[in-house]
């Protein structure tokens, strides 16, 4: 389907001339109502004229559109937003496009070249957007972009001024982007490269001819429009190509050691691993970036217990056996590729039981349908081929038996929705290796890529039956955990059967393992009959929670966790159980027939309905904070002996809701090996937090710093407040909740 903007107002500055006229055309020629803005300035900002909108309103009229011109500097950006609230009572997009130039070396750069530059560019921005802002809050609807620069980007001799303008508008869009998210008001920033009379002077007469500002519109407008959801993005366009960019950051190298100061020469001799971006991350948000920071402190603090670098640490404990993390944790496998159209995306959702029996199922399995998508858990398939192809066999440090191995867990998250076609590179990491006694668990964190656009993130978690015993930890702070559901009766329950040929049918989409096909394969491993792929029930559960509490919309699909409890026979019904907390479905997988549990601690994480929001995640009654408690739980059992050293408190915590006390928990990280407690317990605890079940959620996913929250009343504590700040150990690594 086209995309319309019929009924949307448009203001575009700088519309006068150049690409911004090209914005205005492109939008009227779509349906929108345009506010034509320009000062008619010469390009250093001189002048003043009303005739380069007028001629651009009269070109849009003269095809039947529908525009007004706006003669306002965007220094005055109130007044821009008046004439579209005068004209067309409303304004849904803004583009900020108005520019001049004054280039000079920066040594004779003057005062005025500086200012100038700043405020056309940079404040004249801010105004109008301001101007806008609240009309597109109060609607919840808006789009806003920012014209960024190649200069600003990279630099550029010469202009000192207008490189600094440009990246600041950059920094704004950042932020806007993020304070408009739950307004729905998306925030773009675009590096242009376009003929115009700006550029007129630097590039030679036929390349401004033939990079024409047609070729910039139609990204402006895709980002424009409601469809798109792209927010805070940076492209660079020109020519007919788009491309994304983003920041990337090296591992980076901690300088510092325990209880030493901390010397430039220590900086010096490690500037190429400080520098080396061998394995870079790409850190997409404050959090991401503090994150990391902040566990330097704890990093460097136990050195002494496990040294500097914990690879070297446990390589000189001498692990012998077929498997030793210190080898393994981290290597990579080679890449892979997967190419694919709709029939793969068609086989996938017959595969997980998809029927044309249910009229809402056909957008899956119907490629001339208007709605035509992929399933979300079709994103395992890429990925799979990773660990399908034997690279797990080829990694140093894992010399295991490969036909012991069980699939244990499963997570994914998709970060869009998937594509219908294309080709997709996945990444594969051993993440970690755990040593359970009976048995090794190796954690594949598998990336997949559409170009250089992450798509989906899969966790494999495997099981690897009889390698346990080599020395190694119980568990892993990389691990995504199963999450139990809540105690009482599920929200919702669907019962869906399995063909016979389920099975049969699955494998076509990608897992060949003859365990699922063939009997005399599957009675060697002791098994009846061939048995369905626990894959194929995670594909079935997962639709049931699209279907039940997203309309089966799959951009509404966030996440899924399951562990693989049982097997499952081709031909048996599965029972899925479901329990809707905020944006969380936990869910539970029976074999209807046996009442059997076959996929546990599972759980889907949505979307809100309008966009992904946080905010969302408390509607649907009960405490979010029992989330994060039961988190809590699960860790103490791990790790609570350790946790007990460490901290060597009980904690009390009351939870209110609505200004009531609503739960009350206590964490005994003092005797035993420590346990967690609904409800007050035993002796008195050393410090009682209590706080709003919202508040609580905030200062766990780092939104609220717990020392505000203190000062602001937000969070009371009685007892001995210095423990308190051994509360981190305890709830970090929950802000992903
Ligand atoms: P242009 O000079 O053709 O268009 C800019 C328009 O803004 C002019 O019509 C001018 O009258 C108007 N304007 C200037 N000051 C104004 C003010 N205070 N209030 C209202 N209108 C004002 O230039 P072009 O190339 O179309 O540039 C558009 C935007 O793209 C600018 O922000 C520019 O910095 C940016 N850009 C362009 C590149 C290119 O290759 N053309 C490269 C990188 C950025």
């Amino acid at each position: 389907m086209s995309l319309s903007f019929e009924g949307r107002v448009v203001l575009v500055t700088g519309a006068g001339g150049g690409l911004g006229r090209e914005y205005a055309l492109a939008f009227a020629e779509r349906g929108a109502s345009v506010i034509v803005n320009d000062l008619g300035a010469d390009t250093k900002g001189g002048g003043k004229s009303s005739a380069a909108a007028d001629k651009v309103v009269e070109e849009i009229r003269a095809k039947g559109g529908k525009a007004v011109a706006n003669y306002d500097s965007v220094e005055d950006g109130e007044k821009l937003i008046q004439t579209a609230l005068d004209a067309f009572g409303r304004i849904d997009v803004v583009v900020n496009n108005a520019g001049i130039l004054r280039d000079r070396s920066f040594a004779r750069t003057s005062d005025l070249d500086w200012d100038l530059i700043q405020r056309v560019h940079l404040r004249g921005s801010f105004l109008v957007t301001r101007a806008a802002w609240n009309h597109m809050k109060n609607q919840k609807f808006g789009r806003i972009i920012m014209t960024a620069s190649a200069a600003g980007i990279y630099g550029n001799f010469g202009q000192a001024n207008y490189s600094a303008a440009k990246l600041g508008l950059l920094g704004l869009a950042n932020t806007l982007a993020i304070e408009g998210r739950k307004y729905n008001i998306h925030c773009n920033t675009i590096a242009p490269v376009a003929g115009s009379r700006l550029t007129e002077t630097v590039m030679p007469p036929d390349l401004v001819a033939s990079l024409k500002p047609e070729y910039v519109a139609p990204l402006v407008l895709w980002l424009c429009h409601e469809q798109c959801q792209e927010n805070g993005g940076l492209f660079e366009v020109g020519a007919g190509w788009i491309g994304k960019l983003r920041w990337e950051r090296t591992q980076g190298y901690i300088v510092r050691q325990k209880n030493q100061s901390m010397k430039p020469e220590s900086i010096r001799d490690h500037w190429e691993k400080i520098c080396d971006f061998t394995d870079a991350t790409k850190p997409a948000n404050i959090q991401e970036s503090l994150q990391s920071m902040v566990s330097v402190l704890s990093q460097v603090e136990s050195q002494g217990d496990v040294g500097v670098n914990p690879a070297a640490a446990a390589a000189s404990a001498g692990l012998g056996s077929g498997i030793d993390p210190t080898k393994a944790v981290g290597q990579k496998l080679p890449p892979t590729t997967f190419s694919f159209n709709h029939t793969q995306c068609i086989l996938y959702a017959l595969g997980v039981g998809m029927s044309t029996k249910d009229p809402d199922h056909l957008r899956f399995l119907y490629e001339g349908h208007p709605d035509f998508s992929c399933l979300p858990t079709f994103g395992v398939i890429p990925s799979q081929a990773a660990m399908m192809d034997g690279g797990l066999s080829s990694v140093p440090g894992l010399n295991i038996d490969f036909t012991q191995v069980l699939h244990g867990e499963q997570y994914l998250e998709l970060y869009k929705p998937l594509p219908t076609s294309g080709k997709l590179t996945s990444e594969a990491t051993i993440a970690d290796v755990l040593d359970k006694g009976s048995g090794a668990v190796i954690l594949l964190d598998v990336n997949t890529y559409s170009g250089n656009e992450l798509v989906c993130y899969n966790q494999f978690s495997v099981f690897v039956v009889g390698a346990g015993g080599f020395g190694g930890k119980r568990s892993s702070e990389k691990a995504k955990p199963p999450v139990p559901p809540p105690k009482r009766s599920p929200d919702a329950v669907v019962i869906d059967s399995t063909t016979r040929d389920q099975a049969a049918l699955y494998r076509l989409s990608g897992d060949w393992n003859p365990l699922h096909i063939d009997p005399s394969f599957a009675a060697m491993g002791g098994f009846k009959a061939p048995i369905l792929h626990g894959l194929c029930s995670f594909g079935f559960a997962a639709r049931h929670v699209l279907k039940q509490f997203a309309d089966n919309d799959p951009s509404r699909f966030k996440a899924i966790k399951v562990r693989f409890v049982k097997p499952v026979m081709p031909g048996q019904s599965l029972q899925t159980e479901m329990w809707k907390e905020g944006n969380r479905v936990h869910i539970q997988c029976k074999v209807k027939e046996t009442d059997a549990v076959v996929l546990a601690g599972a759980y889907v994480d949505l979307h809100g309905a309008s966009g992904a929001s946080p905010e969302n995640l408390s509607q649907g009654g009960g405490l979010q904070s029992e989330l994060v408690f039961a988190e809590i739980g699960r860790r103490i059992k791990d790790v609570g002996s350790e946790l007990v050293k460490k901290v060597n408190a009980v904690f009390g915590w009351e939870i209110t809701k609505d200004g009531k006390k609503a739960a009350q928990w206590t964490i005994d990280l003092k005797s035993g090996s420590g346990s967690l407690h609904k409800g007050p317990y035993g002796g008195k605890a050393d410090v009682t937090m209590t706080v709003s079940d919202e508040d609580f959620m905030e200062v766990v996913q780092g939104k609220l710093n717990p020392q505000k929250a203190f000062f602001s009343g937000k969070l009371k504590v009685r007892g001995n407040i210095m423990l308190s700040q051994k509360l981190e150990v305890i709830l970090k690594d929950y802000a992903k909740l």
